[in-house]
């Protein structure tokens, strides 16, 4: 499918319009199930509430229930529900505030809207009324604890028997999902390009930070997690969470990893450059190298943790190759050396969460996959099945606390520390591509952004 993105929203309705009755169907297929083998007589998904920081009225920002965002594109929208009765034609309660202190959300009016019944309401009062009478016949699903105004006295909250078979699902992607996740891989990477640019032209944190925003039309709350931005050793801080405003006087290296939604699916893209062509260069390059070969090892009914542990493997050679530690590859891994340079998870799953749900979920009944002691931060260890969608993020970085600790653990010998000192300034390297998985192969939809761009 030829993807003629809108220049503002980045999306195809067009392309949308077509591919989403299907994956409604597959929703309402799965809620008829978990309808037809449970007490309840209804499904209501609340889209969310706004929250307001203590002992004032100021809000923040507004972050839609992604069980809600998986029916409905409805992302800046608080207040909704959805009523869904199995056979049924599925009810939007739709939240239009009269209120002058701010602008209520449009009257609805896209591709989705002639498969709901919309009922229009102004107030949270006027909801009741157009929920099922009998509470004990309904389930509600929220991500966040409520008040009691807007639950309406449902009891029956986040079943987990019901959050385990949604979680599970998931991780599949239907056609939709997939072109959703496709073209916010293409917003971001608008964003990429020009911040790639700034960096070259000596420009600071901030400014690369809203340069950014701009070009993916994207305001800082509308992102999918905070940017991050990082010049020089700032890149070796996994979520390094401030923009310097200041330019920096000698740049050396950028760590980029920044994301962007839609319709409520995200990106999550990093990419590492260095100011010079140099010895930094070539370790950015034999880490590109590396990622690509991990990608190429992709392939259905292996395990996620078999492409970590694979990572470690070319990770150590990398080590090794760069003088940064000695020891066999064996040695390096046994003594966690890898894990001092490569201290976080190959990937995981992505979709209506940047950190998406189930990557330790065995089975639809909740059966939970142990995590690995020697890799707590892995947040992904499912068997690979089509049309799942993950990272793969392999990185390598001059952490102090880590190096500190490889002291304390008596394993520090096997540290170049004058090595280390070389890779130091320049903080790290992250390379990360979002990864669709095919019966042979996979879509690499950030690869495939960047090369429709040069
Ligand atoms: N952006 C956070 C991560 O890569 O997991
Ligand atoms: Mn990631
Ligand atoms: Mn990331």
């Amino acid at each position: 499918m030829i993807l003629r993105m809108n220049n503002k929203q980045f999306t195809n309705t067009k392309c949308l319009k077509k591919i989403y009755p299907a994956h409604l169907d597959r929703l309402k297929t799965e809620f008829d199930q978990i309808l037809d083998d449970s007490q309840y007589q209804y499904a209501i998904i609340f889209s969310g509430a706004i929250k307001h920081s203590k002992m004032d009225d100021n809000p923040y920002p507004f972050r839609a229930n992604p069980y809600f965002c998986r029916w409905l594109p409805l992302i800046q929208h608080p207040n909704c529900y959805l009523v869904y009765q199995s056979g049924k034609k599925p009810i939007l309660i739709y939240f239009q505030e009269k209120d002058f202190w701010h602008k209520s959300v449009e009257f609805p009016s896209s591709y989705w809207v002639k498969y709901f019944k919309v009922i229009i309401v102004s107030s949270i009062k006027e909801v009741s009324p157009h929920l099922p009478s009998n509470n004990k016949e309904c389930f509600f699903i929220t991500d966040d604890l409520v008040d009691e105004k807007y639950t309406n006295g449902i009891n029956n909250i986040n079943p987990i028997n019901v959050i385990n078979i949604l979680n599970y699902s998931r991780t599949t992607k239907t056609k939709y999902e997939i072109e959703c996740l496709r073209a916010a891989s293409k917003r971001a990477v608008s964003g990429h390009l020009i911040a790639k640019n700034k960096f070259k032209n000596g420009a600071s944190e901030f400014d690369i930070h809203l340069s950014y925003c701009k070009a993916t039309n994207h305001s800082e709350n509308e992102l999918p997690y905070k940017n991050i931005i990082a010049i020089n050793e700032n890149a070796s801080i996994l979520h390094y969470q401030h923009y310097m405003k200041n330019k920096t006087n000698n740049p050396s290296s950028f760590l980029i990893d920044a994301g962007a939604c839609v319709n409520g699916y995200a990106a999550d893209i990093t990419r590492t450059y260095a100011f010079k062509n140099n010895e930094f260069q070539s370790l950015i390059d034999a880490m590109d190298k590396v990622q690509q070969e991990i990608i190429n090892l992709i392939k259905i009914d292996i395990t996620f943790i078999e492409l970590h542990l694979n990572a470690h493997e070319k990770i150590a050679k990398l080590i090794q190759q760069f003088g940064l530690a000695n020891g066999s590859i064996e040695s390096l891994i046994s003594n966690k050396i890898t894990n001092t340079f490569f201290p976080h998870g190959l990937g995981h799953f992505l979709g209506l969460q940047v950190h998406d749900v189930g990557g330790f979920l065995e089975n639809s009944q909740g059966k939970k996959i142990q995590k690995s002691k020697q890799h707590p931060n892995l947040r992904l260890n499912r068997k690979i099945e089509k049309n799942q969608i993950f990272t793969i993020e392999p990185g390598l970085y001059a952490i102090d606390l880590l190096i500190n600790k490889a002291k304390i653990d008596g394993t520090s010998k096997m540290l170049n520390i004058e090595k280390i000192a070389w890779l130091k300034p320049y903080g790290g390297i992250r390379i990360e591509d979002n990864i669709r998985v095919l019966d042979e192969g996979v879509e690499n939809l950030t690869r495939d952004a960047f090369a429709e761009r040069y």
